[in-house]
C-alpha cells in the first residue's frame, strides 16, 4: 500500500539524539525549518521538543511507524543504528526502505561508510553496503548516500583502557593510514544538502575527514592533547580485540562483525573510492577533534581553553 503523498515541509531526521543526527536537526531547527525527530525514547528527543521539533518515537525495524514518520515528508536523513549484527541491520534497512517506499518519501540523505561499495566482508560496512542497494531501487526516490570515513569518535572507546593500562590499541595495523573524520562534520554536510535538496537520482558522496592518519600518529595526537606524550599505540591479535569487545558487552557476532571491519582496513579492501579532494575534505582536524571532543571526555584532564 502506498500513502497518500500531502505537501508537507517537514524534515524526519532519524537518530536524532545520536552524533550525526543531533548536529542535523539542529542545524535545521536554526533555519526554522519544520522538524520530526525520531528515536526509541522521548526523553531523549525533549531537547529538539523545547527547540520547536515534534519527536516520533519508533524502533528502527518498525515498518510501519516509520511509513507514518516519513508521511508526507519534505525529505529524511536516513541511518542505521550501531551494528549488532548482520540479521538485525537487514531487518532495519528492510524497514526503513519498505516505509520509504510507502511513504512516497522523494529526497533522502543515508548515511552510509567509506568502502561500501564492496558487497560482502567488510563487517558492519557490509550492512551499509545493503541499505544502499535497497534504496537505490525505490523509484522516485532522490538519494544522497554519505559515504563517511572512519569516526574519529570511534577514538573515544580507548579512553578506560588509556586511563587504566596507559597505552592505546586496537586490531589496525600501526601504520596503515586512514580516512578519519569528526562527526560534526558529516552532521554538518549532511544538514547542508537537505537544506539545499540539490541531488537527483542515486548520488553517493564520499567524506574522508581533513586528512588520513594511522593509529600511531593519532595515538601521537591524543597523547599530547590529554598531556601524556609517551603514549604508545600497540596492535592487539584479532582474537584479543574480539574476546575484549564481548567483555565490555558486545554480543559475539557483533564482536565478530568488527573483527571483519579491522582485517578489511588492514588488507586494504575497505578503503575510499575516490582520490582525495576539496569536494571530500572536511574541516575538523584530529588535532582538534583530540582538543574538543577526546580531552574533555578524557578522566582528570582539565580542556585547554
Ligand atoms: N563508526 C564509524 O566509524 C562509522 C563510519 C561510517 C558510518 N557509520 C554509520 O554511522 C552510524 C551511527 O551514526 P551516529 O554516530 O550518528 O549515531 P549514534 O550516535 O551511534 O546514535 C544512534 C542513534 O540511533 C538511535 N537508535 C539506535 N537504535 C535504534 C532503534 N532500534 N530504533 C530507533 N532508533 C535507534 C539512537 O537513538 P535512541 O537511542 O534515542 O533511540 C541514536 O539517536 C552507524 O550505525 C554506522 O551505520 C559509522
Amino acid at each position: 500500500m502506498t500513502l497518500p503523498v500531502v505537501a508537507d515541509a517537514t524534515y524526519v531526521i532519524l537518530g536524532a539524539s545520536g552524533n550525526t543526527g543531533s548536529i542535523v536537526a539542529n542545524f535545521l531547527l536554526s533555519k526554522g525549518e519544520k522538524v520530526r525527530v525520531v528515536g526509541r525514547d522521548a526523553g531523549r528527543l525533549q531537547r529538539f521538543v523545547d527547540k520547536g521539533a515534534e519527536a516520533f518515537t519508533a524502533d528502527l525495524s518498525d515498518a510501519a511507524a516509520l511509513s507514518k514518520a516519513f508521511s508526507g515528508a519534505r525529505a529524511a536523513y536516513l541511518l542505521l543504528p550501531p551494528v549488532k549484527t548482520r540479521e538485525a541491520q537487514e531487518r532495519e534497512s528492510d524497514a526503513i526502505a519498505k516505509a520509504v517506499n510507502q511513504s512516497g518519501l522523494r529526497y533522502a540523505v543515508n548515511l552510509s561508510s567509506y568502502g561500501a561499495q564492496v558487497p560482502e566482508g567488510t563487517g558492519p560496512v557490509a550492512g551499509l553496503h545493503s541499505a544502499e542497494e535497497k534504496l537505490n531501487a525505490i523509484g522516485g526516490l532522490n538519494v544522497l548516500h554519505l559515504r563517511a570515513a572512519y569516526f574519529m569518535e570511534n577514538n573515544l572507546a580507548a579512553i578506560g583502557m588509556i586511563h587504566g593500562m596507559g597505552i592505546f590499541g586496537n586490531a589496525l595495523l600501526p601504520d596503515v593510514k586512514l580516512p578519519m573524520i569528526a562527526t560534526r562534520d558529516v552532521g554538518d554536510y549532511a544538514a547542508q544538502r537537505l537544506l539545499h535538496l540539490d541531488f537527483s537520482g542515486e548520488q553517493t558522496r564520499e567524506l574522508l575527514g581533513e586528512r588520513d592518519l594511522s593509529m600511531t600518529e593519532a595515538t601521537a595526537v591524543i597523547g599530547r592533547g590529554i598531556g601524556k606524550p609517551d603514549l604508545e599505540y600497540k596492535q592487539f591479535s584479532y582474537d584479543q580485540v574480539e574476546q575484549a569487545l564481548t567483555q565490555m558487552g558486545v554480543p559475539p557476532k557483533g564482536a565478530a562483525l568488527y573483527i571483519e571491519m579491522y582485517k578489511a582496513i588492514n588488507a586494504g579492501v575497505l578503503a575510499p573510492l575516490e582520490p582525495r579532494s576539496s569536494e571530500n575534505t572536511t574541516p575538523t582536524s584530529f588535532e582538534r577533534f583530540v582538543q574538543d571532543v577526546f580531552a574533555v571526555a578524557y578522566p582528570g584532564k582539565v580542556p585547554n581553553a
